[in-house]
């Protein structure tokens, strides 16, 4: 039975107590997973994960290390939970209704869940780029400008510029938009909105950024771009990724996990999940007998 993450991170435990808590989950998981649920240097740990929204069960005893300057990639067939696990890191499942989340999550051997973690503060450390892009409705240079701003990064006008052009420059989006900065990011194209979205995520200086179909609206041309930068992107920080396209997860990802109803069944590196899956549910998927 898994405490609560409110009841663990009650921190009467402290660091010591956390650690027992770890291991104490990592021998009582069975959770079936086939495959190696951790990696050497992990930036993010989930023990356990249990996730309700009301009676319905979402995700179960899931336990998955999410490595340093990795793409993971987030496989199954629809409703069996992947967006519901990205949700998990950086607790956007908080602000949906009705939702539960037990076990243990850390980010950088942090407490995700502890009261001392401040939701904006951590969202800002974990990224999202959604499956629609969300530019604000305010002209690309404030898209952009927007977290520093809040979060007191930049201590000058030329501090925040300089910011505003390095996460364009990373995002493959400076060139293209440069001469325009102070138009609407909305009048941009789709696959430019998204690297827009990707450019706002970075301004902050994220450890982990999280993707769910960040492609799944965009043209053949735009996807080539996104994932080429996904590429790119893995130097300087770790990437979860949601995608129903599993040539899109053999592209991008160095590891994969698949999901079926609510169970990690599988992780492993990607071509060994795509050429030899170990599971009888991630051959059934990957070979298009059902999803
Ligand atoms: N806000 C919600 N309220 C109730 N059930 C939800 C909610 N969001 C997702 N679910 C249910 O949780 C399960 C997992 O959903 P989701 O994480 O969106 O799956 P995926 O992203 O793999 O398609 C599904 O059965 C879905 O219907
Ligand atoms: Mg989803």
């Amino acid at each position: 039975m898994n405490a609560t993450m409110g009841t663990l991170s009650d921190a009467a435990t402290g660091v010591a107590g956390r650690a027992d808590a770890m291991d104490g989950l990592r021998i009582r998981n069975f959770s079936g997973t086939v495959g190696e649920v951790t990696v050497a240097n992990p930036r993010m740990r989930t023990r356990g994960v249990d996730v309700y929204y009301g009676d319905k069960h979402a995700i179960k005893n899931v336990t998955l290390d999410i490595g340093s300057n990795e793409v993971i990639a987030m496989i199954g067939p629809s409703g069996c939970g992947k967006s519901t696990f990205l949700r998990c890191l950086n607790r956007m499942n908080d602000t949906v209704e009705g939702c539960r989340v037990t076990g243990h999550i850390t980010l950088d051997d942090k407490d995700v869940y502890d009261r001392q973690m401040d939701p904006v503060v951590l969202r800002a450390q974990v990224g999202m780029v959604f499956q629609k892009p969300n530019p604000f409705p305010k002209p690309i240079y404030d898209n952009i400008a927007y977290g520093p701003r809040i979060h007191g990064i930049a201590a000058s006008r030329a501090e925040l510029d300089e910011i505003v052009e390095s996460s364009l420059r990373r995002a493959g989006l400076w060139d293209e938009v440069k001469d325009r900065l102070d138009q609407p990011g909305t009048g941009l194209s789709g696959g430019q909105q998204q690297r827009l979205c990707i450019a706002r995520a970075i301004a902050v200086s994220p450890e982990v950024i999280l993707m769910d179909e960040p492609c799944s609206a965009l043209d053949p041309i735009a996807t080539a771009k996104i994932e080429e930068l996904i590429d790119e992107l893995r130097q300087n920080y770790t990437i979860c990724i949601v995608t129903h396209s599993m040539q899109q997860a053999a592209r991008v990802s160095q590891r994969t996990a698949y999901f079926h109803l609510g169970d990690l069944i599988e992780v492993g590196e990607t071509t060994q999940i795509f050429t030899n899956p170990r599971h009888k549910l991630t051959e059934d998927y990957i070979t298009g007998r059902f999803g």
